[in-house]
């Protein structure tokens, strides 16, 4: 049975708990967070045996073989070298870090420790995201020659989420000091992600971030510095080009994600907005002389959580593990540098 704790209890850790509990082999034994009380709470709502209001004590109180980390951006990489240091797996959320540099020092602290690691690209767990990845490696495009990919949400304008003047949840994420990498951090994550997951390496790219006019610069202890839309050129190692954008300002998006590849033999078009999410389109074959596209039923996938447990059941690296996720966060160290030079060209290493 695998022990595991989860680390921040806010509103994305609800998911965690719930996953959790339904996997097979693992044993959801504690939980803390930083703010009084929430723990507590979380611990009584998902029936969590242990709370504590601080990561150290519980690492150093409770037998553990793993942990989930769901805390805001800037504590990712404190909480997983803490966790690392005590020899336990670890699932993070993403970004993996708030700068390349921790990310780096995250990944290269695991495999020293040679622990079993993954990070949150929940759009893995898509059966469309899956089977895209698989039609691409397996030629039937043929040469990849273009490629589109976007994710959009609208809570700077809708209200659905809630007023993201009143809530620390968005808050945080709009404020650099706190961490926050802006919408590239928080879903343009996902968006390179499944871009290069599905295409292959992104080798350079050109970015542009804009920070827009909020009518107030600074909310309590939160200044609202962070950008809220950026777009992006992206050259792939395979000599595709593609563009990738983000925003917060989607209006009439709740959370809409879609990608489209196009090669020499053939296209796919995933739109988790329109379509169930075990479907993809493609065009394919003589279908290319009359531009029809079909539906492709894709199978079920694992989600993460059970990708990370199958992982350290087996010992083998879960899909995306923190190498993947460090891969991403120089995409986003990239998006930073090129748009501080007006979207100068940048090459990944
Ligand atoms: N994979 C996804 O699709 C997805 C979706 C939503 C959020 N997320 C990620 O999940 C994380 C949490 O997001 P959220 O929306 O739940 O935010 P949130 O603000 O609701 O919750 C974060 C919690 O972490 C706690 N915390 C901060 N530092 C801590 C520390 N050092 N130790 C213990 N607790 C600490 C806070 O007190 C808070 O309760 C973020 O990294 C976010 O990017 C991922």
């Amino acid at each position: 049975m695998i022990r595991m704790a989860i680390i921040g209890t806010g509103g994305m850790a609800n998911g965690h708990a719930m996953i959790f509990k339904t996997i097979k082999g693992c044993n959801l034994t504690a939980c803390c967070d930083v703010v009084p009380g929430r723990a507590q709470a979380f611990a009584a709502k998902h029936g969590i045996p242990q709370a504590y209001e601080s990561a150290g004590a519980m690492l150093e109180r409770e037998r553990l073989d793993a942990v989930s980390i769901v805390t805001t951006d800037k504590a990712h990489a404190p909480m997983a070298l803490l966790a690392i240091k005590h020899g336990l797996h670890v699932m993070c959320e993403k970004p993996l870090a708030d700068n390349l540099r921790n990310a780096r020092a995250m990944a290269q602290a695991a495999r020293l420790k040679k622990i079993i690691t993954a990070v949150n690209f929940s759009y893995r767990d898509n059966p469309a995201t899956q089977m895209a990845a698989q039609i691409v490696a397996s030629g039937k495009l043929g040469h990849i020659r273009h490629v589109a990919g976007s994710y959009l949400q609208s809570w700077l304008v809708g209200k659905y989420w809630g007023d993201w003047r009143k809530h620390e949840a968005w808050l945080w994420r709009l404020s650099t000091a706190h961490g926050s990498a802006g919408v590239l951090g928080d879903i343009g994550v996902h968006a390179y992600d499944f871009i290069s997951f599905v295409v292959g390496d992104i080798a350079a790219m050109q970015c542009n971030l804009k920070t827009f006019d909020k009518g107030v610069k600074r909310i309590g202890p939160y200044v609202l510095d962070a950008n809220d839309s950026f777009a992006t050129i992206v050259r792939f190692k395979n000599g595709a080009l593609g563009t990738l954008h983000s925003s917060r300002w989607a209006t009439g998006h709740v959370n809409s994600v879609a990608l489209q590849v196009y090669g020499d033999k053939g296209g796919l078009d995933i739109d988790l907005t329109r379509h169930a999410p075990e479907t993809l389109r493609v065009c394919l074959g003589k279908d290319v002389d009359t531009n029809t596209w079909r539906p492709v039923k894709c199978p079920k996938t694992p989600n993460m959580y059970q990708r990370f447990i199958t992982a350290i059941q087996s010992g083998r690296a879960a899909q995306a593990d923190f190498a993947v996720g460090t891969r991403v966060q120089a995409y986003l160290d990239a998006s930073l540098r090129s748009s501080a030079h007006g979207g100068q060209l940048v090459e990944i290493k």
